[in-house]
């Protein structure tokens, strides 16, 4: 059975990754220093799966842990999820984010070295593009300027990696994810976060289940057909399988270049308004919102184009904006405690 080591592997995207990790027959390691993620997951995993994965607690910027852990344990591959992740704490706290982004990535990136480990997925993000010149948005558009220092880490991540691998014998797939939405169909496990959510979808769940009082629509002047902003919400469990398929294109030497960039969403643009009315339909509740001012940073549209993942991975997205939109209402009703 080969092995992987999942890093931020109780975060949201990560546990649903190490769901499809565990069901195409991998033995998955989980390191994170549960910053954002309760140790519960693992029992949600292990509901879905019938595998507790092998989990270690671990804050990958105390090297001499890292050091530690690559001394027991080996891997036939690694996917990097942990990562902080808060758009708007990083413009507050931008160290931080400069600190656990990067130093985690380079004591990681060190080991691989050292152990001559050379199949690495990294978590990139839509990000990188800020305001798209053209749409769809191909991987070969220019990254802009970083729209804040959370996303400034993952260009500087993508730049590591890229001299990473033009040095020595790292290997690696960075995948930039547009927006994740839902939760795995049992609602065993979905996403989890800390106190009030800045992402949309959290927000409208939070608010359809009573704790939020409304959302606010950020802006209804944007330049679309509704005035909303038009993002490509993708379900996390076809991010999640889209995880499997890079790392088997590494580790089956597929890949076309020491480093490869894949967009993951699902190249359908959708407006914040669209996904308010695809929540009402799917769930039978009326949300309550109202339309409020531009949320500073937002940029109006953006969509991947899915051609290279569809060509070179052999991957594309399955699930509907419906059943995403469901799954997160399961998931969010189950952790309420509502029927
Ligand atoms: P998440 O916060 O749910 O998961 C990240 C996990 O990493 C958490 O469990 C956290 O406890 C852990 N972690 C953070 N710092 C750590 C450290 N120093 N050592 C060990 N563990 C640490 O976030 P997510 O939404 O699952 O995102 C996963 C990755 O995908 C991140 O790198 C994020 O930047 C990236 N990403 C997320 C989105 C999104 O919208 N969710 C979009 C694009 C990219
Ligand atoms: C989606 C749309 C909001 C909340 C962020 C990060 C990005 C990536 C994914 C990590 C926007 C609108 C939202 C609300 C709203 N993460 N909205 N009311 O901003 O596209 O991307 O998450 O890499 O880096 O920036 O996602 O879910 O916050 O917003 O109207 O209460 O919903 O204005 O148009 P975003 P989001």
């Amino acid at each position: 059975m080969k092995k992987v080591l999942v890093t931020g592997g109780l975060g949201y995207i990560g546990s649903h990754t190490v769901v499809s990790l565990q069901h195409a027959g991998y033995e998955v390691l989980v390191v994170d220093d549960l910053s954002n993620a309760e140790l519960s997951v693992l029992d949600g995993i292990e509901a879905i799966t019938g595998v507790k994965p092998d989990f270690q607690k671990l804050d990958l910027r105390v090297k001499a842990d890292l050091e530690d852990y690559f001394k027991w344990n080996s891997f036939d591959g690694i996917i990097h999820f942990a990562a902080s992740k808060a758009v708007a704490e990083s413009v507050e706290n931008p160290l931080l984010y400069y600190e656990n982004n990067l130093h985690s990535l380079v004591y990681l990136l060190q080991q691989c070295n050292k152990h001559s480990l050379s199949n690495f997925i990294f978590s990139s993000s839509c990000t990188v593009y800020g305001e798209p010149d053209e749409l769809p948005i191909t991987e070969d558009a220019p990254v802009k300027n970083a729209l804040s220092p959370y996303g400034n880490t993952k260009q500087i991540s993508e730049e590591i990696i890229f001299d990473t691998c033009a040095a020595g014998d790292l290997r690696s797939i960075s995948l930039r994810y547009f927006n994740p939405i839902g939760a795995h169909d049992s609602a065993e496990i979905g996403e989890l976060p800390k106190g009030t959510p800045q992402n949309l979808v959290p927000f409208i769940t939070q608010t359809a289940a009573g704790i939020r009082k409304e959302l606010s629509v950020f802006g209804n002047d944007y330049p679309t057909p509704d005035g909303s902003c038009i993002r490509d919400y993708i379900h996390v469990m076809d991010l999640a399988e889209a995880h499997v398929v890079a790392l088997e294109r590494l580790m089956n030497n597929q890949n076309e270049e020491s480093y490869e960039v894949f967009n993951l969403g699902t190249g359908k643009g959708s407006s914040v308004l669209e996904v308010v009315k695809a929540f009402e339909n799917v769930t039978g509740k009326e949300l309550n919102y109202k339309l409020v001012d531009r949320r500073p940073g937002d940029v109006t549209a953006v969509y991947a184009d899915i051609r290279k993942a569809n060509e070179k991975l052999g991957w594309t997205a399955k699930r509907s904006m419906d059943e995403a939109l469901a799954s997160a209402w399961q998931w969010e009703k189950k952790i309420r405690g509502l029927s």
